[in-house]
């Protein structure tokens, strides 16, 4: 396994992003949209410790307490190997040091793989948004975790 590292998305990494969302996903983001998040302070990539090369990226939106993952993807060559679950866990652990203890996402309700992935972490299903995808129309299921619901099941 390749020895990794991830450090904040810079500007000069995005075309390098923009090839491998191209890879990924059917309506890949623009360069305006890697911009506007890396100016949102949540973007966030992974790199190859040895060569520098751009394995994966994350990113995010803190809206007041509640922080909203907008984007995660590793390099087709690179997948099943603990690098989604990796940057995960660094951006999770990036908000409760800055005490924001609720997490959301969308995703495509035909993408098993990443729902695994959110699963793993404790996401659970709140509810659907209907065709909210397009390339191809699908439905986008919501998703949640919140550590404040299981601190008071705890307690
Ligand atoms: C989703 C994605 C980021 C996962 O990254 P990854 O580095 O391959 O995932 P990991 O190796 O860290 O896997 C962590 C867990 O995710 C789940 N998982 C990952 N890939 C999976 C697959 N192909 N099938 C089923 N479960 C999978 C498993 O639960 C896995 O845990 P395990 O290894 O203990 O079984 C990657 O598949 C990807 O980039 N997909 C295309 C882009 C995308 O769909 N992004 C999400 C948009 S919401």
């Amino acid at each position: 396994m390749i020895d990794c590292e991830i450090r904040e998305m810079q500007i000069p990494d995005i075309p390098a992003i923009m090839e491998l969302e191209k890879q990924l996903f059917s309506s890949p983001w623009s360069r305006d949209m890697f911009l506007q998040e890396i100016n949102s302070g949540f973007a966030f990539v992974l790199t190859a410790k040895e060569t520098g090369k751009i394995l994966g990226y994350i990113c995010g939106l803190l809206l007041f307490d509640e922080f909203n993952i907008t984007n995660v993807g590793v390099a087709p060559e690179q997948q099943k190997q603990g690098f989604g679950e990796a940057m995960l866990k660094f951006i999770i652990a990036r908000l409760l040091s800055q005490k924001c203890f609720k997490f959301f996402l969308e995703v495509r309700e035909s993408n098993a793989a990443a729902i695994a992935l959110y699963q793993k972490f404790g996401f659970e299903i709140l509810g659907k948004r209907k065709k909210y995808y397009n390339h191809p129309v699908e439905d986008a299921l919501m998703l949640g975790m919140s550590f404040l619901q299981k601190q008071e099941e705890i307690d």
